[in-house]
This record gives C-alpha cells, sequence and structure tokens, in this order.
C-alpha cells in the first residue's frame, strides 16, 4: 500500500476487496453500505449482471480502436443508446473519459461554434461560484468551489463567476421563488459587466453537487437563466456530469426545467462506474454550424469512445428504460428523505435536508436557528464521515458548503436498487455516528 499517493498521504483509508449491489466489503469482511454509489456513479448498484455481461461480450470482440481512424457498432449503439433518452435537438453525442473531460469539451465545443459562426472573440466562459465542473485547469477554471481553485489560483483562466441560489442560506423570509428571479438576474448582471459579446457561454450544474451537497434551483430559475441565455446571445452549457443519469427523476436534470440547452455535461452514472465514460450532447445548431465550415473539431482523447465503455453505456441505458429505474427515483428518493428528515428532527445538528429524487444532500450546523456553521478547523464533515465508516456506511463528503470554507454536509445517493431496508440500515448507521459525533461537538 505504501507505493500509492493517496488524496491526503497522512490518512490511512479502508481497502475495499469487493463490492456487491448496494454493499462494498472490507478486508475482514465487513459490509458498507455505500450510500453514494461511490461518487454518485454506481447508479445500478455494483457488479449489474447485465452490464458485466456486455462488458465481457465486447472485451471478446474489440476492446480498442482510435477514434481518429475508425469508428465501431459499439460507439453507434451508445451514441444512440444516449440519444435516445435525450430531447432530439441534443442528439449528437462526443464521448470522454472523465467529467472534467467532459466540461472541457463543452468548453472547446462553445468554442468551436462560435469561431464557424463567425464570431471568435466570444471566447470567455461564464460559471457560478459555489460550483464544480473538473479538477482539470480549463474544467477547475470555470469551477466555483473556492478550496479546490486555491492552491492553482495562478494557473487558472480568468472566467467570470455570478453567484448561485443557496435557497437553505437565503435571506431568512424570502420567498424562494422571488429569491431565484433575483439570483437569476445576477447572470445578466454578470454579462452586461464582461461584456456578452465576448462571452461564449454559461456553464451551470442543474442541482448542485459537491459544492453544495446537492442543491436544487429555486422554481423557474433555470428557465429565467436559459432566457437570459437566449437574450445576450450566448450558449448554455449544463453540467450533469453529477445530476444526469437519471439521478433526480428525469434522464437529466435540466428535463425539470423544461429547457433546451445548448450543450449537456454527462459522466459518472452513465458507465456505472464500470469504465470510465463521459462526455456532451451537442445541439443540432452547434454541431451543424461545425460541419458546415470543413466539419473539424480540434480534440480528443486517446481513449474517448472506447469499445468497451461503450458496451457499458448501451447496457446501462437499456437497464434503466427496460426496468423503468428512472421513474421508480422519484418515490424511492422520497422514502429515503423521510428518513433523512427524521434524523434532522432527532439532531439538531442537522440543519437542512434538500435535493431531487434520489439526490440528497444533509447540512450540518452549529446553531440551527442562525444557520451558523461549524469553524472549519473542527473538521466535522473529516470526523463524521470517518465515525460513518466506522458504522458501517459512505456518504459523500461536502466540506465548505457554507462559503467555500466552512460548512459541512453530505450527499446522501445510494444506488436506485437500493431497498427499503437499506434506507433503514442506512439511517439506523448515520443515527449511531451522529450519537458519537454530537457530544465530541458539545465539549469542542
Ligand atoms: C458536476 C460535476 N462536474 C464535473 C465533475 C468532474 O468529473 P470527473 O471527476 O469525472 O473528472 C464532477 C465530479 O465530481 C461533478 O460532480
Amino acid at each position: 500500500m505504501r507505493h500509492i499517493f493517496t488524496r491526503n498521504l497522512l490518512k490511512r483509508y479502508p481497502v475495499i476487496t469487493r463490492a456487491e449491489g448496494s454493499y462494498l466489503f472490507d478486508e475482514g469482511d465487513r459490509a458498507i453500505l455505500d450510500g453514494c454509489s461511490g461518487a454518485v456513479v454506481v447508479n445500478l448498484g455494483h457488479g449489474h449482471p447485465e452490464v458485466m455481461a456486455a462488458l465481457e461480450t465486447q472485451a471478446r470482440r474489440v476492446t480498442f480502436v482510435h477514434t481518429s481512424l475508425f469508428v465501431t457498432d459499439a460507439l453507434a449503439e451508445a451514441s444512440e443508446a444516449l440519444a435516445g433518452v435525450l430531447p432530439p435537438e441534443l442528439g449528437t453525442i462526443y464521448f470522454v473519459n472523465s467529467g472534467s473531460e467532459a466540461t472541457e469539451t463543452a468548453i472547446k465545443l462553445a468554442h468551436a461554434y462560435w469561431r464557424a459562426a463567425g464570431r471568435p472573440e466570444k471566447h470567455l466562459v461564464v460559471a457560478r461560484w459555489d460550483s464544480y465542473h473538473g479538477n482539470t485547469l480549463g474544467a477547475l477554471s470555470a469551477s466555483g468551489h473556492r478550496a479546490r481553485r486555491a492552491p492553482y489560483a495562478e494557473l487558472l483562466l480568468p472566467f467570470p463567476h455570478f453567484d448561485a441560489p443557496n435557497l437553505y442560506r437565503r435571506p431568512q423570509g424570502t420567498d424562494p421563488c422571488a429569491y431565484g428571479r433575483e439570483r437569476a438576474e445576477r447572470l445578466a448582471e454578470a454579462l452586461e459587466a464582461v461584456g456578452p459579446e465576448r462571452v461564449a457561454v454559461v456553464m451551470v450544474e442543474p442541482v448542485v453537487g459537491s459544492s453544495l451537497a446537492a442543491m436544487p434551483p429555486p422554481e423557474g430559475y433555470l428557465a429565467r437563466l436559459a432566457e437570459i441565455c437566449r437574450t445576450y446571445d450566448v450558449l448554455l452549457a449544463v453540467d450533469e456530469v453529477m445530476c444526469g443519469a437519471g439521478r433526480t427523476g428525469r434522464w437529466f436534470a435540466f428535463q425539470h426545467a423544461g429547457i433546451t440547452p445548448d450543450l449537456v455535461c454527462f459522466g459518472k452514472g452513465v458507465s456505472n462506474g464500470v469504465t470510465p465514460v463521459a462526455g456532451v450532447a451537442a445541439h443540432g445548431r452547434l454541431v451543424e454550424a461545425i460541419r458546415a465550415v470543413g466539419g473539424g473539431f480540434v480534440h480528443g482523447h486517446t481513449f474517448g469512445g472506447n469499445p468497451l465503455g461503450m458496451a457499458v453505456v448501451r447496457a446501462v441505458v437499456e437497464v434503466m428504460v427496460r426496468e423503468r429505474l428512472v421513474e421508480a427515483v422519484v418515490p424511492r428518493g422520497q422514502a429515503l428523505r423521510e428518513r433523512l428528515v427524521g434524523l434532522a428532527e432527532e439532531f439538531s445538528v442537522i440543519g437542512d435536508v434538500r435535493g431531487a429524487g434520489l439526490l440528497l444532500g444533509v447540512e450540518l450546523v452549529a446553531d440551527p436557528a442562525t444557520r451558523r456553521p461549524f469553524a472549519p478547523e473542527a473538521n466535522v464533515t473529516g470526523r463524521l464521515s470517518d465515525l460513518l465508516i466506522e458504522e458501517g456506511l459512505a456518504l459523500y463528503p461536502c466540506p465548505g458548503i457554507a462559503d467555500g470554507r466552512a460548512g459541512d454536509g453530505f450527499i446522501v445517493a445510494p444506488p436506485y436498487t437500493a431497498t427499503d431496508e437499506d434506507f433503514d440500515r442506512l439511517a439506523d448507521s448515520f443515527r449511531r455516528a451522529l450519537k458519537r459525533l454530537v457530544p465530541t461537538l458539545k465539549a469542542g
């Protein structure tokens, strides 16, 4: 183990030796409920037989060709499968290997479109504070996650940011819709400030994942953003790397808002974590503009669209459509939310339970009346995460969710296939961990 360059070199990580359905198993074969599907990835549960069979079958046919020279049936079928669950305008799919590559691809596609349209001066990406679009430098430049940006500040591109809505931390007593309308106008202000003639694309997460622990938008907010983008003639890219692939009860979260974005970034759940797959669905208007000026898109990654990943994507979409899993997400999410709300009633340290579908979040606060967060030095998220794992539960830690530095919370996002018994077990483990944490907070 000593040769692993771990995320934190001082921390000892539990060793996982196998996984099945909603459970991970450690070296002692102790079961840990995967309450966050890895990183909101393993939506169908670990080792889904049909997905694994698709991988094996493809492995015997062809595992690699380079997309600069060839395409494959597997690539065509995965593209068709995803196009089938997207609005018809967004039916052209570009595959890459990670969410960061997907958001960078969306940025480059936006550039390529404006160059094709004869407007190369439109190059800036406008994105939001409290957002995460990936860790590579272009994606991190768009990201508004302050703690992830800080160590690399000098390397980042000067992309303007505007404030995302945070329903939990909105001024007390404000109407959520009025607050959403006010926050949407921040985009118009940002575009006016920078000059919309210089802006290529606006990038947002419809439901904010790790930066705000599953924060849904206020009613009407996304529709207003889309309208502002149209008014100012800038493209709209939605980053659905986390909230897509059915998590919120629609195939993609933007579909709740009744909008048609220009670019949709996806990743994580589309491959169920079997192989790394991500990509971008592009609006036909962009594709046609690029086709009209020679058809070349100067981009590409060696493993993008590789046959193994493509066979997996096709199988994942087939299973989800056939078993109507996206439709099931809403009632399953409701059943899970009830358990989390129950915990919030028991433990005043839980200030908020939120989210959409099976992408839920809890926020922990020092004072629920004022929503005052714990000091970042208290490392409440980190300590609770360790206790949760000791109690047999993995949740996705989200430190810094109050202001980018302070604030503690978790994403709760088990596989779509998790049962009521799994949810009960999740709540029991969470309760035991909180019971151990709370006295230490009082002492501190
Ligand atoms: C919304 C969003 N976009 C982009 C990314 C980056 O994806 P990856 O880690 O696969 O590069 C993530 C990862 O968590 C994400 O949640």
